[in-house]
């Protein structure tokens, strides 16, 4: 389904060869294939057949207008965990009653802005936040609808920084207290508990894990029925892995080892959970963010310059940890490969950025096709937690980021200049 591929031996976003859009926009640049967001979202939504649903795209995965507004013209809704990103889903046209506002902690006024914009429903996750959205919606004369964020204590088996669905990470509620604070929200003004939030973590791999979930959630929605709780959506959270290995086979690629991610298409992970949790008669809305956009994106850098020190090669190419933070951040795997193929050479090198960190560096010891000096590389595999995790450190401006349909290109987000470094 992905495309981005090479043709003869031109890397592609859809019918554009990569390296002519390096040419124009300048590296490093953020390449990103409409056709293939749109063909991810068309084809998990239509996943969940006649069940009542929302597919929620998490929008810290990727924030970039014009794809959120893709999102929205889709019909889909918005999982944000900020007002800012609030305003963001608003202003790219995602009507409120498709927004839902989650994370551990929301400000009095994030609240209030939620609250005026009458978003579909909070994602509560502490007594503490419960009373004061109750107090909030008291004062400004109105309610909202809670669903409250249940921590299932399952094991996404994820890089421990984005597993959230363990008793030690800070998310959700504890499960053994989740009957006594469901009752704490039903007593409380301007609050109606209609929902149950769960996210046990990202880039899960396993449909396992989800199942698990599943049956966690459909016996806790029927013990609260039986308690005289009914709720009516279950919002099961994102965190659908994608294969960043091998995500390009090339006779001139070296085919590429270590933990082979055997992967969880999104429809199997819907056809495993929807079964369970349709015996709930609930809603059921889901939040993906990686899964609808990691694999349309791509990092496009340029080799600057080559060197040895004793048996290690280093290429250095001009993006960076700046531009691109998931190596250094949870030592992320990202598939490096060449804008052009022309050598049957491969080498093992490290690839790394001009930033004064050790840590800035996009792959090491790997088995790559000789590049030199003046080449294009693309990192791939970067749409989502790519841009939206880029900073300025270093005074490095944030690169620009183009949009591809078919052999038509859009600029997106102009490169940032020195101006905006101030
Ligand atoms: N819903 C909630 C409540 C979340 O916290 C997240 C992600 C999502 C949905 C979307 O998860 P996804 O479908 O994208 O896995 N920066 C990390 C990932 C952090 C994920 C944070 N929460 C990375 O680059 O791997």
């Amino acid at each position: 389904m992905t495309h981005t591929a090479y043709k003869d031996q031109d890397l592609c976003c859809e019918d554009v060869p990569v390296r002519e859009l390096a040419e124009e926009y300048g590296t490093p640049l953020y390449v990103y294939s409409k056709n293939d967001i749109l063909t991810r979202y068309r084809s998990l939504n239509g996943a969940f057949g006649e069940q009542p649903h929302l597919v929620c795209y998490a929008v810290k995965a990727n924030a970039n207008p014009t794809i959120l507004r893709l999102f929205a013209d889709e019909g889909a809704g918005a999982d944000v965990v900020s007002a800012g990103e609030l305003h963001q889903a608003l202003k790219a046209g995602f009507p409120p009653e498709r927004i839902v506002f989650a994370g551990v902690g929301k400000r009095e006024d994030e609240i209030e802005y939620a609250l005026q914009q009458k978003i579909f429903a909070f994602n509560a996750e502490s007594t503490g936040e419960l009373q004061t959205i109750s107090r909030i919606a008291l004062r400004l004369n109105t309610s909202t609808r809670i669903s409250l964020r249940i921590n299932p204590d399952i094991d996404a088996e994820s890089h421990p920084y984005i597993t959230t669905g363990l008793h030690s990470n800070k998310f959700g509620i504890e499960s053994s207290k989740a009957l006594e604070v469901y009752r704490f929200a039903a007593g409380l003004p301007g609050l109606q508990v209609t929902g149950i939030h769960t996210h046990i973590g990202s880039q899960i791999t396993k449909v396992e894990p989800f199942t698990a979930t599943a049956q966690f959630v459909a016996q806790l929605v029927g013990q609260l029925r039986d308690a005289g709780i009914h709720l009516s959506h279950i919002d099961f959270g994102g965190g659908i892995g994608v294969p960043y290995r091998n995500a390009i086979r090339h006779e001139m690629l070296p085919e590429e080892n270590g933990t082979a991610e055997s992967m969880t298409d999104p429809a199997d992970v819907l056809r495993s959970i929807l079964p369970i949790l349709q015996s709930t008669g609930c809603t059921i809305w889901v939040e993906p963010g990686r899964a609808l956009v990691a694999e349309a994106g791509t990092l496009l850098t340029r080799v600057l310059y080559l060197k040895e020190n004793r048996e290690k090669k280093f290429a250095i190419v001009d993006a960076a940890m700046t531009d691109l933070i998931r190596p250094s951040l949870y030592q992320a795997y990202h598939q490096i490969v060449p804008a052009v193929l022309d050598t049957y050479e491969h080498l093992p090198m490290d690839i790394v950025g001009p930033v004064c960190e050790t840590g800035d560096f996009f792959a090491r010891d790997r088995v790559m096709p000789k590049v030199k000096p003046n080449d294009i590389l693309a990192v791939l595999t970067a749409g989502a937690y790519g841009f939206a995790l880029a900073s300025q450190y270093n005074g490095r401006p944030r690169p620009a980021e183009v949009l591809v349909n078919g052999d038509r290109v859009r600029l997106i987000r102009p490169r940032e200049t020195f101006e905006d470094l101030a």
